[in-house]
C-alpha cells in the first residue's frame, strides 16, 4: 500500500533530521502538518538530463499516478514553478529561460527557519512567498497574526494565497516588492528572505526591532552568494558574520543584473595575471572577485573567465600564458575588474582563504561594508 501523505511527511521530518537541516522540534511539528503537495499547483519544471542548462520541462500533476505527485512533493527537492514569468501548467513541453518562482528543498527552507533563530511569540517578515510552502510552515508554527509575507509576482502571490487559503492558514499576503518591506504591520522580530538581494534594503532596517535580526541571501551579478544573519542594534545599525551554509536563491527582482549586451572579446592590453582565473569557479572565490567588481557579471569556464561591465562596457578576458607559467589577462574600458578582482582575491588569500563565515557584514545608513576577518579588518563596499 503506498505510504499516505501523513506518513510521507514523517518520513520528510526524519530525513531533514539525518541531513541536520532539521533539530528544533517546533519546526518539526510544522513541517509534519504542512501538506506540501497543496503548494505545488499543478504542474513543476524538471530540466531534463543532458539538456542545455536553461531547458525546462513541465511535469503536469494530471498526467502522473497521485503517488507519484505525492513522493514529488515530499522529496527534498527544489521544485521551480515558473520560468520566465510563465507558470509550468502554461509552459510548452519544452521552456527556455531562468527559474522566477519555485517551492525551495525543504532542508534549506527549515535550514533558513532555524539560522533565523525564529521562537514561538515571534513576528515575522517574509519576503518571496513563492508557492507559500514556508510561510505555511511558519503560520503553523507561530500562529497566523504573526505571519507577513511579501511576493513580487503578482500571479505567485494569487496562487500562494489560494493553496495557504485552501490549507487553512490567513497570514497577511502581499503583492508587491518586499524590498520595501511592509510598515503596517512593523516592528518585526524576524525578517527571512527567500530570494537574493546585492545589499540590504534600508526599509528592513527599520521595521525590524532592536535585537531583532534579518537573515539573506546576499548575493551579486557574478551570482557569488553567502547567507547574512544580522543583529538590528538600537543605534539603527546592523551587523553579523556571514554563515557557512552554502545558499543559492534566485535574485530580487529588482537586484537581479541587467539583460547582457552584445560583446566583443580580444579588445584592449593584455598583461600577466597576478592570480589564477580558476579562483572564481570556487564558491568563496567568486564571492570575493564579486566583493572587488560588483558590477561585473562572469562568464567563461576553465582559464577562461569572461568579466563583463554592462553599464560601461568594460571588460576583462583570461587565457593560459601560451609561452609560459601562468595567466594572460585583456583589460579593456573605464572600470579595470581585472584589478579589482586580483587585489580583492589577494586579500583574501593572504588571509588563508576563509570561507563566507571568515566575513561578517555591517551596514549603516551611509554605508554597507563587507569585512574580512572583524570588522577593523579588510572591507568592500556593497554598490548600494
Ligand atoms: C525561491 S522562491 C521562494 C520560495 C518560497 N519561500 C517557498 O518555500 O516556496 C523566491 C521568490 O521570491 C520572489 N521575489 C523575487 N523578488 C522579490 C521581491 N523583490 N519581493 C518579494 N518577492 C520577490 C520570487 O518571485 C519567488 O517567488
Amino acid at each position: 500500500m503506498s505510504p499516505t501523505p501523513r506518513q510521507l511527511r514523517q518520513e520528510l521530518a526524519d530525513l531533514l533530521e539525518r541531513l541536520g537541516a532539521l533539530t528544533d522540534p517546533g519546526w518539526r511539528r510544522a513541517i509534519e502538518m504542512v501538506p506540501r503537495e497543496r503548494f505545488l499547483g499543478e504542474a513543476v519544471f524538471t530540466q531534463e538530463e543532458g539538456a542545455a542548462g536553461d531547458e525546462w520541462r513541465s511535469m503536469l500533476r494530471g498526467r502522473m499516478p497521485k503517488e507519484k505527485w505525492l513522493e514529488l512533493a515530499y522529496s527534498d527537492e527544489t521544485w521551480v514553478t515558473q520560468v520566465d514569468g510563465t507558470p509550468a501548467e502554461a509552459a510548452g513541453s519544452t521552456t527556455l529561460g531562468d527559474p522566477t518562482s519555485s517551492s525551495t528543498m525543504p532542508s534549506l527552507v527549515v535550514m533558513m527557519l532555524e539560522r533565523a533563530g525564529i521562537k514561538d511569540g515571534e513576528s515575522v517578515l517574509e519576503i518571496g512567498t513563492g508557492t507559500g510552502y514556508s510561510t505555511a510552515l511558519m503560520c503553523e508554527r507561530l500562529g497566523d497574526s504573526f505571519v507577513t509575507s511579501i511576493e513580487y509576482d503578482k500571479l505567485a502571490a494569487a496562487r500562494a494565497r489560494t493553496a495557504l487559503e485552501a490549507a487553512g492558514y490567513a497570514p497577511t499576503l502581499i503583492a508587491g516588492d518586499g524590498l520595501h518591506g511592509y510598515d503596517k504591520n512593523a516592528e518585526y522580530n524576524r525578517l527571512i528572505a527567500t530570494c537574493s538581494v546585492r545589499y540590504i534594503p534600508l526599509p528592513w532596517m527599520e521595521q525590524v526591532s532592536d535585537g531583532g535580526t534579518i537573515t539573506t541571501p546576499l548575493s551579486g551579478w557574478m551570482l557569488g552568494s553567502a547567507l547574512a544573519h544580522l543583529t538590528l542594534a538600537d543605534d539603527g545599525t546592523a551587523s553579523g558574520r556571514f554563515l557557512a551554509d552554502g545558499v543559492s536563491f534566485m535574485p530580487a527582482r529588482p537586484h537581479a543584473r541587467p539583460p547582457r549586451s552584445s560583446y566583443v572579446l580580444g579588445l584592449g592590453v593584455e598583461r600577466e595575471s597576478t592570480i589564477d582565473p580558476n579562483l572564481l569557479h570556487g564558491r568563496t572565490g567568486r564571492f570575493v572577485a564579486q566583493l572587488g567588481a560588483p558590477s561585473a557579471e562572469k562568464m567563461g569556464f576553465g582559464d577562461q573567465v569572461i568579466l563583463l561591465d554592462v553599464a560601461t562596457g568594460s571588460q576583462a578576458t583570461t587565457r593560459r600564458n601560451p609561452d609560459g607559467e601562468g595567466w594572460l589577462v585583456r583589460q579593456h574600458g573605464p572600470l579595470k575588474l581585472w584589478h579589482a578582482v586580483e587585489d580583492a582575491v589577494l586579500t583574501w588569500l593572504a588571509a588563508g582563504a576563509p570561507d563566507q563565515s571568515g566575513f561578517g557584514l555591517t551596514v549603516t545608513r551611509e554605508e554597507q561594508r563587507v569585512w574580512l576577518g572583524n570588522p577593523d579588518g579588510p572591507f568592500w563596499n556593497l554598490p548600494v
